[in-house]
């Protein structure tokens, strides 16, 4: 693996979840694979002056414990050789002026300040970056998710940001671009000539996203109850799969040629009418229920969430691109928490054939199916009926299957870790522009308006179950079904 230029990190919120649990060890990792530049120095940013060895102090209890088997005594020591704090309230001018003296600001070096803080902090920290120089040509600025709570604060936060650094600079980031079967599915598309001749209307009967976690909202009451998962899991990750399964095979992989292919997809989606967001969207909240046999309480008893909580903590909807490759295709998007499994997948119903000769095998709904899996573990399987052996002509639903982990021995970077590599290699095609984002919230927008103003409630499901039944009802309607690993 190549290593990355000089650089210098900077972790605003660095001692947050966000920082602990996954861009610390991310870096970890980089660091122990040999992919940072020997001068890369990594500061961390908190408003609690706990000093440098406050803060290995709580890497040691936080940070360690996750990296099991991967953690390594001398390893570690290097790593944390690289690692600075520096007290920093974000409202504090003073404040940015010693972090820039503790940098010692210079044009050359590669510096990236990830902003892993509440949105609303995005412009102020920017602008006093600005004000001390953080802000010249070799600096690049992070943002976090989500961008704001609808379009207008988005609009706003970019704008304002949009003073102090060039488009160029900032990296808006969607971790689910970073991982590792979304790229693949870069690859199996636009690498191999089997699927691209297939990938329309003519022969993809419906399309599935599914994004299913068995956590709840764990430390996150108070913001997940602001947000709630249609602008926490939709506007962003749901959104950019749908784009990377929909978009126009691109000249090349150079940024704007990829973002301006996901710009016009998420262009093509056909707006939402208010009978449509009754239509065919479902919203849904979990109560009581049980995660791999152990109880969990309702969303409402949930640590600093309203007890008449209406935020959902499940959607799930019937989308539709607007063009000629996709017209009439259905695009079933859901995500929730405290579902019955962790998964994450991509899943491509091909067409029934013609004219059947043979009895089709009962319940199956679609012959030819592709299964991308980001998660739990990354998989691509490619359904598909087969005899069973014997005398009868019998079919049967079997697959061919791509398991990563047995396919291919080498270690490869996680989500947040490929993300931050990226950064500091000045590589913005995995990161979302800010047309991009400007559209995705300009159509979730009219969702969330006709929910609050029918004061749709979320339909209630358990905890551990597949959502509300009204999502199976979304699908059945179209004569289709969730799909279900067999
Ligand atoms: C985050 C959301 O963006 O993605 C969380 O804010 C969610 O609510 C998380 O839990 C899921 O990411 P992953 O990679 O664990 O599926």
């Amino acid at each position: 693996m190549s290593t990355t230029p000089a650089f210098d990190i900077v972790f605003f919120g660095g001692t947050g979840d966000l920082a602990l649990r996954k861009l610390i060890p991310s870096l970890y990792h980089a660091h122990k694979a040999g992919a940072l530049h020997q001068d890369g120095r990594i500061f961390a940013l908190g408003r609690k002056d706990i000093g440098r060895d406050g803060y290995l102090a709580l890497l040691s209890e936080r940070v360690k414990p996750r990296l099991g088997v991967d953690f390594d005594e001398d390893v570690w020591a290097g790593f944390a050789s690289r690692l600075h704090f520096q007290t920093l309230d974000a409202g504090r001018a003073d404040d940015y002026a010693a972090l820039a003296q503790a940098l010692g600001v210079s044009p050359e070096r590669v510096t990236v300040c990830y902003l892993a803080t509440a949105p609303h902090l995005f412009t102020t920290i920017c602008q006093q970056l600005a004000v001390v120089g953080i802000n010249h040509p070799n600096v690049r600025v992070v943002l976090e998710k989500p961008l704001g709570h609808d379009l207008e604060s988005s609009n706003a936060i970019n704008a304002a940001v949009g003073k102090c650094f060039a488009e160029n600079q900032i990296y808006r980031i969607d971790h689910y671009l970073g991982k590792e079967s979304v790229q693949n599915l870069m690859a199996i598309r636009f690498g191999n000539t089997l699927f691209e001749p297939l990938w329309r209307r003519e022969w993809i009967d419906n399309v599935q996203i599914t994004i299913a976690e068995e956590l709840g909202v764990e430390e996150r009451g108070e913001f997940y109850d602001r947000t709630g998962a249609l602008r926490d899991m939709l506007q962003s990750h749901l959104l950019q799969l749908l784009c990377m399964v929909a978009m126009e095979p691109p000249p090349s992989l150079s940024e704007d040629v990829v973002r301006d292919e996901k710009l016009k997809v998420l262009k093509s989606l056909k707006p939402f009418t208010p009978e449509d967001v009754l239509a065919k969207t479902v919203r849904g909240q979990y109560r009581s229920g049980a995660i791999n046999g152990m109880p969990v309480a309702a969303y409402r008893d949930e640590h600093k969430v309203a007890p008449d909580s209406n935020t959902e903590t499940f959607v799930a909807l019937q989308a539709e691109v607007g063009n000629w490759r996709w017209a009439g295709v259905p695009f079933f998007l859901r995500t929730g928490k405290r579902m019955q499994e962790r998964v994450a997948e991509i899943v491509i119903n091909f067409r029934k054939v013609p004219h059947s000769v043979f009895p089709m095998p009962i319940g199956l709904h679609s012959a030819n199916r592709l299964v991308i899996r980001l998660q739990p573990k990354e998989s691509v399987r490619l359904y598909f009926l087969a005899k069973e052996p014997g005398d009868a002509m019998s079919l049967q639903s079997t697959y061919l299957n791509l398991d990563f982990h047995t396919m291919f021995k080498a270690r490869w970077a996680d989500a947040y870790e490929r993300l931050l590599l990226d950064v500091i290699r000045g590589r913005l095609a995995l990161f979302m522009r800010c047309d991009e984002q400007a559209q995705a919230w300009s159509w979730v927008e009219p969702i969330i308006d006709c929910w609050n103003r029918h004061a749709i409630a979320p339909k209630l499901y358990t905890a551990g179950s597949w959502g509300p039944a009204a999502s199976s009802g979304l699908l059945s309607r179209a004569g289709v079904v969730w799909h279900e690993e067999t």
